[in-house]
Formats: structure tokens, sequence, C-alpha cells
């Protein structure tokens, strides 16, 4: 598996660390946002992680546990990339959307900002449930010029415009248990 990699590109001591700070970051936020709310103690129940399967696994597993609030998942399941390919054939939603999200404070999780397609249409569709804050938090944010207009509240790593798999990416399915990202060979597609 590793042979398919032309590099290595972010290890996996480097995502650790932030994968920490990101969790640090977000819990402090949640938190002020609960303040500035006048919220009771107990209004930290209103927290939802929005993951989008399958991308976001790993990513979703390791922030998770930084959170040191209740929280709840609602996950949704979105493909882009069908089959053997490296260029997106657009989003489409596979699973049903979590649907008590009014007044919720929303934070949907993805393994990447690529084209903004995925995110910037579970966004919409999150939003139209009127949830009390809606964030974006991804683990890599690429280099791109966006077809749809989305940034992350949250990024880890800004990355250059190259193909990546490891740490729950994948190319037609594989590669998705390697703990650090690299950036795949052409000839491993
Ligand atoms: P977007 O819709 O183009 O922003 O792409 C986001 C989705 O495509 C993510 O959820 C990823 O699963 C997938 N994706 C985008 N770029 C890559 C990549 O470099 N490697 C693996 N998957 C990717
Ligand atoms: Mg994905």
């Amino acid at each position: 598996m590793l042979h398919d990699l032309e590099r290595i590109l972010i290890d996996r001591e480097k995502i650790a660390a932030r994968v920490h700070e990101m969790g640090e970051q977000i819990a402090r936020d949640m938190v002020e946002e609960l303040q500035a709310e006048g919220a009771s103690a107990d209004a930290s129940e209103r927290i939802v992680l929005v993951p989008i399967m399958v991308g976001s696994v790993i990513f979703l597993a390791d922030l998770m546990r930084e959170l040191p609030m209740k929280l709840s998942l609602g996950l949704v399941a979105v493909s882009s990339y069908p089959g053997a390919t490296v260029q997106s054939k657009g989003a489409t939603i596979r699973s049903e959307l979590p649907s008590d999200i009014k007044g919720k404070h929303v934070i949907i999780i993805d393994d990447i900002l690529d084209s903004g397609r995925t995110l910037g249409l579970v966004k919409s569709l999150i939003m139209e449930q009127a949830p009390a804050s809606c964030r974006v938090c991804v683990l890599l944010d690429k280099q791109v010029d966006r077809a749809v207009e989305i940034q992350a509240d949250y990024a880890g790593f800004e990355i250059p415009d190259a193909f990546v798999v490891g740490y729950g990416l994948d190319y037609d399915g594989h590669y998705r248990n390697l703990p650090d990202i690299g950036v795949l060979k052409v000839e491993a597609t």
C-alpha cells in the first residue's frame, strides 16, 4: 500500500497534534457560543456533529474524543468520486439527513474541502432546518478555485492541489486505513 504513495504529505504525529489543537479551539468556541446565548448548563446537549461519510470517519473519531462536552452525531453519506476516479462527479446525498437540527448548534465535519460542492450541498440542506448555528470543520483545505463558494470555519491544514489518500481519504474505496496522509502516485490511479 505504501508503494502506491509518491510521498507522505502529513504524518500521523502532525495530524494528532493538529487534531488536538482543533478540538481545543472548537470546545472553547462552543462554550463561548452557549454562554453568549445565556444558556443553561445542559445546553451543551444541543451540539450536533454532522460527519460526512465515509471520508470523515477517522478524523471524526479522533476529533470527537477531544471535545469534552455532551454532543450527538447525525451522520450523512455523500458520494462524489464513484469508482476509480480522481475527478469529482459532483456531490450526491446517499442517506437521510439528520432531521432534528432545528435550534441546535451544528458542526459539519469532513475530511477535505476541495471544489466545495459536498460541503456547499450539505450546509445548505442543514440551513433549511434552521439550526441555532452551523459551522464547517475540515481536516484538509485544498488550495483550489472552488466551484461552490464556501469557507471552513476550522481547517487543519492547507494542502496543494494533489490527490491525497490516508487517514480516511480514499481512492476507489482503498487507502482509508493509512495512518498518514500521502499523495497517490499517478501509476496507482
Ligand atoms: P468537493 O465536493 O470537491 O469539495 O470534495 C469533497 C469530497 O471529495 C470529500 O468529502 C472527499 O471525500 C472527496 N475528495 C476531495 N479531494 C480528495 C482527495 O484529494 N482525495 C480523496 N478524496 C477527496
Ligand atoms: Mg467525502
